[in-house]
């Protein structure tokens, strides 16, 4: 299970600091917050915005054009199901709606008990391993649907009562 922080001021502020001088700063900087945050806050735009010299419709414009970036914090499980073109030609799309089913969410979206945050994406780097999935950081290949339940049940079982 991921350990996400809330938001924290001088948390961030030390992670742009460390960032700050790269080259491209940007997306490194939205990337190390979401992985400290969980998803990109709203305070994070104007933050990063003064930090790199930059107006805040640009941060904006770069957190919403990338499909990585999430603006709401995610359940306690994030799972990735690969819907592109070698996944789909074994079954990608009825596994994603299964696992849609399963959950009872759509993509996007958060399980009510905050257990999962299901995302579609499009490769995992698993192209010969289809249908592949990610649950946090764990790469699964080969996932039908009673591996994914199996997979659900296991992560549920791991979380605090
Ligand atoms: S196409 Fe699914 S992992 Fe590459």
């Amino acid at each position: 299970m991921a350990e996400r922080s809330p938001w924290a001021e001088d948390r961030a502020r030390a992670i742009v600091d460390d960032h700050r001088a790269m080259p491209g700063a940007l997306l490194p900087l939205l990337h190390a917050l979401q992985e400290e945050f969980g998803c990109i806050d709203e305070p994070a735009v104007p933050l990063l915005a003064d930090a790199l010299n930059l107006s805040r419709a640009e941060v904006h414009g770069v957190v919403t054009f990338y499909q990585d970036f999430r603006r709401t914090r995610p359940g306690r499980h994030v799972v990735k199901v690969c819907r592109a073109e070698a996944c789909q030609a074994v079954g990608a799309e009825s596994l994603l709606d299964h696992v849609k089913r399963t959950l009872a969410v759509s993509e996007g979206e958060t399980t009510p008990d905050g257990a999962f945050t299901l995302e579609a994406v499009y490769c995992l780097g698993n192209c010969a391993l289809g249908p592949a999935v990610m649950i946090d950081d764990t790469l699964h290949g080969r996932v039908g649907p009673a591996r994914f339940d199996a997979l659900a049940k296991t992560h549920r079982a791991e979380d605090p009562a």
